[in-house]
């Protein structure tokens, strides 16, 4: 069940031979996923071969191959975990019962405006990133950017599978309408607002796989739940996958910290100028787009209050991440006290399921940031250690939605939340210096000046490797 069958049009786990409709289906949007991909994709390295891991088989080990692929020829396919025998339903009013194999009549539309928004974010992302490659700091990077967006890519696959086998009709709509929305586009833009931000530095680019990333793994973990067999499963196959863009978010964000404080050493100084125009990100404009991204990311998870989560959760449609590791999992009975601008109120813990996420998904940003902080301290700075936002600052959902917050969380002036904004997240000259760093290393080997090489290259490769042939 678990090998991938490399020989059919569309690489699938899921013995789509047997299913000719669905298979038209699929053979019939793939086209359309290429033009996509070729108009909405990577710009101008579609000829280039990019040293890729391709999924083999979804088993935990040895899942990957890799080897020189040109994007377009990169095999996207479906593929699912292997199925829990007899899987039962794990929280909400219908714990205990069987998983569904099929979509509930009564659940139809919520599922799939659930996978949906879930699909819309990973076409999205590789649209948010098309430009980076012309300023990519390494071929290692330039790599890694390109094997993310590949799988983004299959992300959608993994979605657009669902809609096609489960939701007939109206889900290869919805499939077509996710090549149809594109990021920041004026009339038909991605559905959720950080999908909508362009990435046009890698900074952000490493703080959107480590903040952004982060929450579609979220997302991912409370669909891994799901009464809904299928998702579950397709989502679980795309958790190892998403590990990896969230491992380029962790290690760029702390390549940058290694290159400053080496920037700083040797000029003795941690003056923020001097490390600037030593061409290096001075560690106060990294805590900006720190804040900026953890922010805006924090917002993904929607209102403190919510029936509609309530409602998934109680239907057993969406979980929460990690749900084995609750005690109660029906939550009919418990209270959240949660904080707003007014005081604290209690409500059912069932409404409150989006600020339980939100908190645990706040616990998993802080791993990187413990990790980032004791290098800054060895070297000497720990004045200097990075830390996240508050969840009420600078939000656009929610309680906290345009409460003038400082980062600390602290109520402040509306007059000096405006003065002061600037000075927490990136300013126009903040960005114009961090768009002058980009500037493109293609050598093998080398990397710019404003980041650390990594300490190792790609499936025990050197670091030197060329993993981006240009021609
Ligand atoms: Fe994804
Ligand atoms: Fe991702």
């Amino acid at each position: 069940m678990s090998g991938i069958n490399y020989s059919e049009k569309i690489p699938n786990n899921v013995s789509l031979a047997t299913d000719r409709t669905l298979q038209r289906a699929l053979e019939h949007w793939q086209p359309h996923f290429l033009d996509w991909w070729r108009g909405m994709g990577p710009t101008d390295f579609q000829g280039a071969d990019v040293y890729l891991r391709t999924a083999v088989s979804v088993d935990a080990d040895g899942w990957a191959q890799y080897g020189a692929v040109k994007m377009p020829d990169y095999r996207w396919g479906i593929f699912l975990a292997d199925p829990v025998a007899e899987r039962k339903i794990g929280f909400g009013d219908a714990m205990g019962q069987p998983a569904w194999q099929q979509v509930p009549g009564e659940y139809r539309s919520t599922l799939r405006r659930l996978i949906v928004t879930q699909g819309d974010t990973e076409p999205a992302s590789v649209e948010q990133q098309r430009l980076l490659g012309h300023t990519c700091p390494s071929l290692y990077d330039l790599r890694n950017l390109f094997q993310i967006n590949v799988e983004e890519g299959r992300h959608l696959w993994a979605m657009v599978y669902l809609l096609h086998a489960y939701f007939g009709r109206d889900g290869r709509e919805e499939a077509e309408e996710l090549l149809a929305r594109h990021s920041g586009d004026a009339d038909k833009p991605r559905i959720l607002t950080t999908f909508n931000e362009p990435i046009g530095d890698w900074l952000s680019l490493y703080c959107f796989t480590y903040f952004t990333d982060r929450d579609g793994k979220y997302q991912l973990k409370s669909l891994a739940e799901s009464g809904f067999d299928p998702l579950s499963r397709t989502c679980r196959f795309m958790l190892t996958e998403e590990a990896h863009h969230m491992f380029v978010g962790e290690t760029g964000i702390g390549r940058v910290v290694k290159r400053t404080l080496a920037v700083m050493k040797e000029l003795g100084s941690d003056d923020p100028a001097r490390v600037r125009a030593h061409g290096a990100v001075d560690l106060g404009l990294l805590q900006k787009y720190l804040n900026f991204w953890c922010s805006s990311s924090l917002d993904l998870f929607g209102n403190e209050v919510s029936s509609n989560s309530a409602a998934n959760f109680a239907n057993g449609l969406k979980g929460r991440p990690d749900e084995t590791t609750y005690d109660d999992h029906v939550l009919r009975e418990k209270t959240f006290a949660l904080k707003t601008p007014q005081g604290t109120d209690n409500v059912p813990m069932l409404n409150a399921l989006n600020e339980v996420m939100r908190e645990s998904y706040l616990k998993d940003c802080e791993i990187g940031l413990k990790r980032w902080n004791r290098v800054i301290e060895r070297a000497g700075h720990g004045a200097l250690a990075l830390k996240l936002p508050s969840s009420r600052f600078r939000r656009s959902i929610g309680a906290w939605a345009g409460q003038p917050v400082d980062p600390r969380g602290n109520f402040i002036s509306n007059e000096i939340y405006l003065r002061e904004l600037n000075s927490w997240i990136p300013s126009e000259q903040d960005r114009a210096f961090v768009t002058s760093l980009m500037q493109r290393v293609v050598e093998p080997g080398k990397i710019a000046g404003w980041v650390a090489p990594p300490e190792r290259g790609i499936n025990n490769l050197p670091v030197e490797h060329e993993y981006v042939k240009l021609h």
